[in-house]
């Protein structure tokens, strides 16, 4: 046993055996999924299954009630034990046998395969009916049947339960999230069990109504934040909050119909009733955790960014107002600093960066840009503020990545090609467009190291008749009325400088270089899009082999659908607290000047 850790051992098929170190207190069941071995389940370790039996070959393990049932005396003198109930608080050598059915599963996140556990469970009950010799309330005759685990009740199980239990004949479905019975539900409707993952941005909110019995994704939908009006970044809805004592609340409401319209669109196109939504998950930055909450996000806009709370314990869907079962608890991502939010530690974790051994780099691209650095030997983490160039704002013919602008961007002899989004006429250039022009521009030579447009006689022949101007600003047309100025090209190279010196100092903080990176996770939406040979060409990533450059999609949302599947994967969001840390180099007294050697172009 080493320090605040014990070792289990597990012999597997072939006499094969894996070390893992856990903390004390964890079941073999949850070290073995933790560390990818397969121990025989269907219910995921909730105890009701009694499948994941393993033998204690050294060490001990205290018989519990579920053990007794499940094996025999002689069985438990050999050493056999219910992995899911089996808390090592000791090294362990541990016999699993050979899997005869492989525990649910499901891929979420960056390739993270996770054996379904989640908090939501049911148990179908059938219940004996009481009689005058057999008086034990309706409360204990449920618990009673529900014997390994030590409930808390809610008053909402209450409420119905006498009637419930009756008109169903004493056949019923106890719902429990946690160690919590939210409800008695009549007959067996054990096989539907639902929670809705929310990525809560700044400017899109996204809901995925995930089947918590199989762990697929069954609907989702998105939609612009209605927080829009009061502003497209966080700094501004803070300023709206601080200068009108009415906007806290409008905002929260406005957050609150957000969320619940992507409830009710995902339940309706799965054919799912809402109160069958037992629980929900939300990561957002702290500033729009704070704003959905309605908890005064005034010190997180002021220095020194101070958030109210790192979590936010014991919430209710209906606090987020959402309308699903009026009990269901909500379970909000921690943050880990006002500007490296909750989407972040989600997005860590569902990425896996705290348990794989190769370094890597973590970039969430937006109006703030938080960027991670590390492996399973430590994390560190900081912000970037990149300002809203990426996200198509500030930008002369910017717009948002929607229908109509140009987000891919080619220069060839025969001139410009763009692939735009929906297939018409481009309207506008939206972030991976302005970052696909300028490193095109760049490659071609129409833009020098400095960032300025070369003059004219210097342009490629076939493309030079595109510079041009407009009210006095040099231009390069794209299509039409759609074209990149000099100021837009500025704007780029401010925001890529932002993020360029984030990482560069991050690397100088680890003591390692571009080069000992194994692997660049370009996350959020926006980092979907980008093209990783852009990025490179312009600086806003490391130079790197493309193939080391990846896009990690809507991380945010794919850790949030992991809470939901495991509480195993949340108590790892909960570590990863303590894992990263974070760091503030804005401070740096060579910040300035590492800044400004970043602003130029690699040529
Ligand atoms: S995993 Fe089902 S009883 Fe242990």
């Amino acid at each position: 046993m080493s320090e605040g850790r014990v070792r289990l051992t597990y012999r597997l098929d072939h006499g094969r055996e894996r070390d893992v170190s856990v903390p004390p207190g964890v079941t073999a069941f949850d070290a073995a999924s933790w560390n990818g071995i397969a121990i025989d389940s269907t219910c995921g370790g909730h105890g009701t299954c009694r499948k994941c039996g393993i033998r204690v070959i050294e060490g001990t393990v205290p018989i519990g009630s579920l053990d007794i049932r499940a094996f025999g005396p002689e069985k438990l003198r050999e050493g056999w034990r219910l992995a899911c109930r089996a808390a090592a608080n000791e090294d362990l050598r541990i016999e699993v046998p050979e899997l005869v059915t492989r525990p649910k599963a499901a891929t979420v996140g960056v390739g993270r395969q996770v054996i379904l556990r989640p908090a939501v469970q049911k148990r179908y009950l059938e219940l004996t009916e009481p009689t005058l010799s057999d008086q034990v309330t309706d409360l204990d005759r449920v618990l009673a049947a529900i014997d390994d685990l030590e409930l808390r009740v809610g008053l909402s199980a209450l409420r119905g339960l006498g009637r419930t239990l009756r008109a169903a004949d004493w056949k019923v479905t106890a719902v429990i999230v946690d160690d919590l019975l939210i409800d008695v539900e009549p007959g067996d409707t054990s096989a539907r069990r639902y929670g809705i993952a929310f990525d809560l941005g700044t400017t899109t909110v996204v809901a995925t109504l995930m089947d918590l019995a199989t762990g697929a994704p069954l609907a989702a939908a998105s939609m612009l934040s209605k927080q829009q009006p009061f502003g497209a970044d966080v700094i501004t809805r803070i300023s709206a909050t601080m200068m009108d004592s009415s906007a806290l609340d409008k905002l929260r409401e406005l957050a609150h119909e957000t969320l619940d319209e992507l409830a009710q669109e995902v339940c309706k196109e799965a054919s799912v009733d809402p109160a069958e939504v037992y629980e929900i998950a939300l990561a957002g930055n702290a500033t729009m955790t704070h704003l959905a909450l309605g908890v005064d996000p005034e010190p997180l806009g002021v220095a020194p960014f101070i958030m109210s709370a790192r979590s936010f314990p014991s919430l209710h869907a209906s606090d987020l107002g959402v309308r699903v079962h009026p009990a269901a608890p909500a379970m909000a991502f921690p943050a880990l600093g006002a500007y490296v939010g909750g989407d972040i530690v989600a997005g860590l974790l569902a990425s896996g960066m705290d348990r794989d051994k190769r370094l890597r780099l973590f970039i969430d691209i937006g109006t703030n840009c938080e960027i991670v650095l590390g492996s399973a030997y430590g994390l560190t983490a900081t912000a970037a503020p990149a300002g809203p160039a990426l996200e198509g704002a500030a930008i002369r013919c910017g717009m948002r990545a929607a229908e109509g602008a140009i987000e891919v961007v080619k220069l060839s002899p025969s001139g410009v090609e763009h692939g735009v989004i929906g297939d018409v006429r481009p309207a506008g250039l939206c972030g991976s467009g302005l970052v696909d022009a300028v490193a095109e521009l760049v490659r071609v030579g129409l833009i020098d190291a400095s960032g300025r447009f070369v003059p004219r006689d210097q342009a490629p022949p076939e493309l030079a008749g595109r510079l041009t101007e407009v009210s006095g600003e040099r231009v390069f047309v794209l299509h039409g009325e759609v074209y990149l100025s000099q100021r837009d090209v500025r704007e780029l190279q401010f925001a890529k400088a932002a993020i360029a010196t984030g990482w560069s100092l991050l690397f100088e903080e680890l003591g390692v270089t571009a080069r000992d990176v194994q692997q660049v996770l370009l996350a959020g939406s926006f980092g979907s899009y980008l093209s990783p040979a852009s990025a490179v060409r312009i600086g806003l990533v490391p130079r790197l082999p493309l193939l080391r450059i990846v896009s990690a999609g809507n991380v945010a949302g794919e850790g949030a659908k992991l809470a939901l599947l495991s509480l195993r994967e949340r108590a790892g969001a909960d570590a990863l607290m303590e894992e990263v840390r974070y760091v503030e180099l804005s401070d740096r007294p060579d910040f300035n000047d590492r800044f400004i050697e970043q602003l130029s172009f690699p040529v």
